[in-house]
Formats: C-alpha cells, sequence, structure tokens
C-alpha cells in the first residue's frame, strides 16, 4: 500500500494525467517503437535508449531489426554480427548484454519475453526500468516506467522527500504507481506521454514551464512568474 501522501486519486493527481494525456495526443513524436507491442521489438529500443539518444536510436533501430528481425535470430548470430549491427550506438556492452539476454529467453522462456516484472528482472542487463518499460509498452501491464527523464519530471512536480538516496527513489516510484491510470492501454500512454514530457520540456537543461501542459498542478512550475505559465484549458478526456 503506498504512503497517505501519494497524489492517488486526489483533485491533482487527476489533472495531472488529465492534461499530460492531452498534451501527448497533440505533441506525441512518431516513433517506431510507439507502432509495436513486440516484446522483441520493445525490448530491443528500451536497450539502445537506455544510453543513446531518441534521434540516433530512430537511424539505426530499423537496420539492427533488419538485421536480426525476431529474438531467436539474434540468438544465433555470431556475436562479431550482433557487434557490427550496433555500429553507431556506442556502450557495445549492450549489444552484447542483450545477445546473453536472447539466450536466456530461449533457454528459460521457449524464445518467448516473459510478461511479468519478476521474470523480467532475472534476465542478463534487466533493470527495475526496462521491466517495467517492457511490461507496459510490450505487454500493457499497469505497472510504472521511471526512468532519469520520468524521475526528473516528478521530483520536480511533487517535490517528494527525501530527495534523494534509495528512499527518494522508492518514492518516486510509488508516485509513479499512483499516478497511473486505472487500465494497463490508458497506462501504456501514461507511461510514454510523461516520458515525452521530460525530452520536449521538462528537460534537464531547462523546464520549460511556460509550454507545460501540467504546470498549474506542479509545486516548480507553480512557484514560476505566473504570465509566463501556460494556462490553456485542457480539453476534457477520456476518465482513465
Ligand atoms: N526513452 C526510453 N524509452 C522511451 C520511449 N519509449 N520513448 C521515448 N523515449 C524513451
Amino acid at each position: 500500500m503506498a504512503p497517505k501522501s501519494t497524489p492517488q486519486q486526489t483533485a491533482s493527481a487527476r489533472r495531472f494525467r488529465r492534461r499530460l494525456l492531452a498534451w501527448f495526443g497533440r505533441h506525441a513524436r512518431e516513433l517506431p517503437w510507439r507502432r509495436t507491442r513486440d516484446p522483441y521489438r520493445i525490448l530491443v529500443s528500451e536497450v539502445m535508449l537506455q544510453q543513446t539518444p531518441v534521434s540516433r536510436v530512430v537511424e539505426y533501430y530499423p537496420r539492427f531489426l533488419a538485421a536480426f528481425p525476431s529474438l531467436r535470430r539474434l540468438a544465433g548470430a555470431p556475436p562479431q554480427c550482433v557487434r557490427e549491427a550496433w555500429q553507431g550506438l556506442g556502450y557495445y556492452r549492450r549489444a552484447t548484454n542483450l545477445q546473453r539476454l536472447a539466450h536466456a529467453v530461449v533457454a528459460e522462456h521457449n524464445g518467448r519475453i516473459p510478461p511479468d516484472l519478476a521474470a523480467l528482472r532475472e534476465l542478463p542487463g534487466v533493470g527495475r526500468y526496462t521491466a517495467g518499460a517492457v511490461a507496459s509498452f510490450a505487454f500493457e501491464q499497469r505497472v510504472p516506467a521511471v526512468d532519469t527523464n520520468v524521475a526528473r519530471v516528478l521530483r520536480r512536480a511533487f517535490q517528494p522527500r527525501p530527495a534523494s538516496g534509495a528512499r527518494g527513489e522508492q518514492r518516486l516510484w510509488e508516485i509513479a504507481t499512483a499516478l497511473l491510470p486505472r487500465h494497463g492501454a490508458a497506462a501504456w500512454r501514461f507511461n510514454q506521454a510523461i516520458m515525452e514530457l521530460g525530452a520536449l520540456i521538462c528537460t534537464a537543461r531547462v523546464a520549460r514551464c511556460e509550454r507545460c501542459p501540467v504546470v498549474t498542478v506542479c509545486r516548480t512550475g507553480k512557484k514560476r512568474e505566473p504570465a509566463t505559465v501556460n494556462r490553456e484549458r485542457e480539453k476534457p478526456a477520456r476518465r482513465s
């Protein structure tokens, strides 16, 4: 059970969610991994996105998938070919881990990436974030996925305490869970949307509060000069 101070179903949590989802509907980038629910394709995108910007992943992702169109093909490939297909993305250890993961999925899960968080976490190179991202983006489970972008948005919006350390991190996951819409498909959209907000508006370099859809429900945004904030009313959204 989440602690009482978590935003849960409060009016401000609902407004945060509604405004974010309405904004995402208007501003979402068209990205190839948002058009699929194939767990292998989602997993490849998430591993690439761990340390490489979206603009570069968009370039290399189709090439990698053309070379290894399925998890079994990746598992059976010579390691040198996998390394070559990863060229341009850097951090080659990710390619090695991805192939190790493919071997494990073939050996332990009959070639099918498992849907549950615990089994995902057991796979080589899969941490809490990647497990959440695959469970949500491939299997549309109602689970959060807190990467550095999402963590920054939640910290600025809710200013949880403690602000750092393992407890602080745990609080962010609790808040992310509490904000999720009830149904998995809507949670998919919410997770994509909050990542998009962190990538386009609430960036590490600058918080573009004047263009932010959730500025009026954000602790950081509310402290800013009122004349600069976007008070555009959100469109009515479907209930989540
Ligand atoms: N970074 C990590 N996962 C992402 C996703 N699904 N879309 C955009 N950026 C991401």
